[in-house]
């Protein structure tokens, strides 16, 4: 049992890590069965950290709910050396722990009798979800405790965060033209999959930060490794299977500006995101006696990197064009390296963008990238006199079909429709996505080589593909070809709600396909006879939302293309219901939303928001959880940043939708 158990993990790290099998599914199954049948024998020998214990396999339809026995705070920051320094004087300690801020989601561990019993995210701090279905399948995170020291009950908690090896690898693997943002949103959304299984192929990965609860420690220890310093109690957690982030250390306060030098010199090349460093007064005794302040504590506090900016110059501006035909300026830089990676491209979002920055081709531009984000252009410094216009295109550059701009909205179009060889790309692109059909072994390049070929002109054509002139393809070969067609199968059993998505439908976002799919009971015939009244009475759709629908529904290519889906052997089993979208994850925010975005309508944005059972309002005051700023923020930004209101952007929004 223990060889097969090994040999198991083994070909695991290799299918799910290294991405790199060395034996067929079904050898690796049937050692699994095998396994499984010696466990249910001799139930004494199960090792708990045995593979067949920690993939979940079942799809849930929800989270529950965990009440956290001591509230999962927050931490104070420090934006500078000086806000520290006044933060340390303010508390007279001498010794403190000082631990890389790792950029993941907070995660409670719960064990009794040294089993994991159940993992819940921070949440609002008092109630999280229940994600042990998830937390299960991180190899660092041990479902059974060993050793001599294990208390009845322990809380123990820290980061789940995804690796940036990992972060790439699922990237340049994936089916998706909206990549995962950043390292955090994609934990975020992984943590948050209610099919384990999904969840085991985005490996993560997790660091122990403290100890909330230790009670119960066999009687021969004395006292307990988690009662007098905060160093210790990392120790224990180290001793008993955790993985404890090598740069956790003891210092004196003099020493704290020499470790935030050291640990930014590091950064870039640790494989996880730091975005600060937590100082933690290390005496618990201490700790108990400073006690909280609102939310946070008054024995830590986060001191956080800076922003990194660069100056460069743009040498160019091209225009992609989106799966609705619309045109994105895309800079072009003279490459520049900005934390740790060559920055050569920066999104300009729309030409109003590039009026609001006053930006021409030649300017010498400030080119920001906040914690791994996509890079921004942020304002011109120098603008040379021989500089050249920014003009939007005529015509658009991959069908030369005329560009338009319809009444009272900022995007210019590309009128070519289907016909335009790069919507058609980037709306296949699109299908594969995954929140929309998650087709794994299909990437960005790979579309575009299948659509160079001639093999596929829309996303249905994907179920109609011949495997061996696919294998033939330059650099395919039999392997990427029989993954392609497992992703593919994979896909052809879904859900209304995301064969409405993959419509592309204009207004018609993600959420409002899941309100269609649920008001509609799973009835697509029903959905496509629906009158715009009946569209209005959809969760989320306004007037304009169900004229678009209506019209769309209309349309024999849209008619067609469902057909063709079907014949290709899609299907939405009855009862397979849409991820619910109406969790209340925001109740208690307060948001405030300024600015365009890009990939919504503010009134998409509001009514999503309010699904999450959140608040909107329309001003900024003291009551406002969080500001989100989209491009052309104004007063209302610089109102929020003076009151000290979280601001956010329109990623974090989207992560927060999605995940
Ligand atoms: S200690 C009372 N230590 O940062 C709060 N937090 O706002 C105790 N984080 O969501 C938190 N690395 O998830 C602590 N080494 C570290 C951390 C860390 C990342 C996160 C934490 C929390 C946020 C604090």
């Amino acid at each position: 049992m223990a060889d097969l158990s090994a040999q198991l993990i083994q070909w695991a790290k290799e299918y799910y890590l290294l991405d790199s099998p060395t034996v067929c599914d079904q050898r690796y199954d049937r050692a699994f069965r095998e396994l499984q049948e010696l466990e249910k024998q001799f139930p004494e020998f199960i090792n708990h950290n045995s593979p067949t214990q920690r993939v979940g396999g079942g799809r849930l339809s929800s989270f529950g709910e965990i009440r956290h026995a001591t509230p999962m705070l927050s931490l104070n920051n420090a934006l500078d050396m000086d806000e520290l320094n006044k933060f340390v004087v303010g508390t007279s300690e001498h010794e403190w722990v000082a631990e890389p801020k790792i950029d993941g989601l907070a995660l409670s561990l719960y064990y009794v009798d040294g089993k994991l019993a159940y993992a819940a995210t921070r949440g609002d701090g008092q109630v999280g979800e229940d994600v042990t279905h998830n937390a299960k399948t991180i190899q660092s995170i041990p479902i059974q405790l060993e050793g001599p020291m294990i208390p009845n009950r322990l809380e123990v908690r820290g980061e789940v965060f995804m690796r940036k090896s990992t972060l790439d690898r699922l990237n340049k693997q994936g089916g998706s033209d909206r990549k995962f943002a950043n390292c955090r949103n994609a934990a975020a959304g992984t943590m948050r999959q209610l099919d384990s299984a999904k969840a085991m192929r985005r490996p993560l990965d997790f660091f122990a930060y403290s100890i909330a609860e230790c009670s119960g420690l066999p009687k021969s220890i004395k006292t307990s490794p988690a009662a007098e310093y905060h160093y210790s109690a990392l120790k224990f957690l180290k001793q008993i299977g955790f993985q404890v982030n090598e740069y956790s250390q003891v210092l004196t306060s003099k020493d704290m500006e020499s470790y935030c030098e050291k640990l930014a010199s590091v950064r870039d090349s640790l494989d996880y995101l730091v975005d600060g460093i937590v100082f933690k007064v290390n005496s618990l005794f201490s700790q108990a006696e400073l006690g909280f302040v609102s939310r946070a504590p008054r024995w830590a506090i986060a001191y956080k990197f800076p922003s990194d900016t660069r100056e460069t110059t743009l040498t160019a501006v091209d225009f992609q064009i989106g799966s609705s035909g619309v045109l994105c300026p895309v800079a072009r830089l003279s490459p520049i390296a900005i934390g740790g990676v060559t920055v050569s491209n920066a999104t300009l979002h729309n030409m109003e963008e590039i009026e609001r920055l006053g930006l021409a081709i030649g300017d010498t531009v400030v080119v920001s990238r906040a914690a791994d984000v996509i890079p921004k252009v942020s304002s011109v410094s120098a603008r040379p006199e021989n500089r050249t216009p920014i003009l939007m295109p005529s015509v658009c550059p991959s069908c030369s079909s005329p560009v338009a701009r319809m009444e009272g909205q900022v995007a210019y179009r590309c009128t070519g429709g289907s016909s335009c060889p790069a919507q058609a790309v980037a709306l296949i692109k699109r299908f594969a996505r995954r929140d929309i059909m998650d087709i794994d072994g299909l990437g960005e390049r790979l579309v575009e080589q299948l659509y160079e070929a001639d093999f596929i002109r829309r996303p249905s054509d994907l179920y109609y593909l011949c495997y061996h002139a696919v294998a033939e393809l330059p650099g395919m070969g039999k392997k990427s070809a029989e993954k392609l067609k497992k992703g593919i199968q994979a896909s052809r059993e879904t859900t209304l709600d995301k064969v409405l998505a993959a419509q592309n439908i204009r207004e018609v976002g993600r959420s409002a396909c899941r309100e269609l799919a649920k008001h509609f009971h799973n009835d697509l015939d029903a959905i496509l006879a629906a009158t715009q009244e009946q569209l209005l009475e959809v969760e989320l759709f306004g007037p304009v939302m169900a004229e678009l629908a209506y019209e769309a529904f209309r349309d024999p290519e849209l008619i067609k293309e469902i057909s063709r889906l079907r014949y290709g052997g899609m299907q939405w089993p009855e009862g397979s219901q849409p991820v619910p979208s109406s969790e209340s994850t925001l109740s208690g925010e307060v948001w405030v939303l300024t600015g365009t975005f890009d990939s919504m309508t503010r009134s998409e944005a509001e009514a999503r928001l309010a699904a999450k059972g959140c608040r909107v309002a329309s001003s900024v005051s003291k009551n406002v959880t969080t500001l989100c700023a989209g491009a052309k923020a104004g007063s209302k930004l610089a109102k929020a940043e003076k009151l000290g209101v979280k601001v956010v952007d329109e990623g974090y929004l989207l992560s927060v939708l999605e995940a």
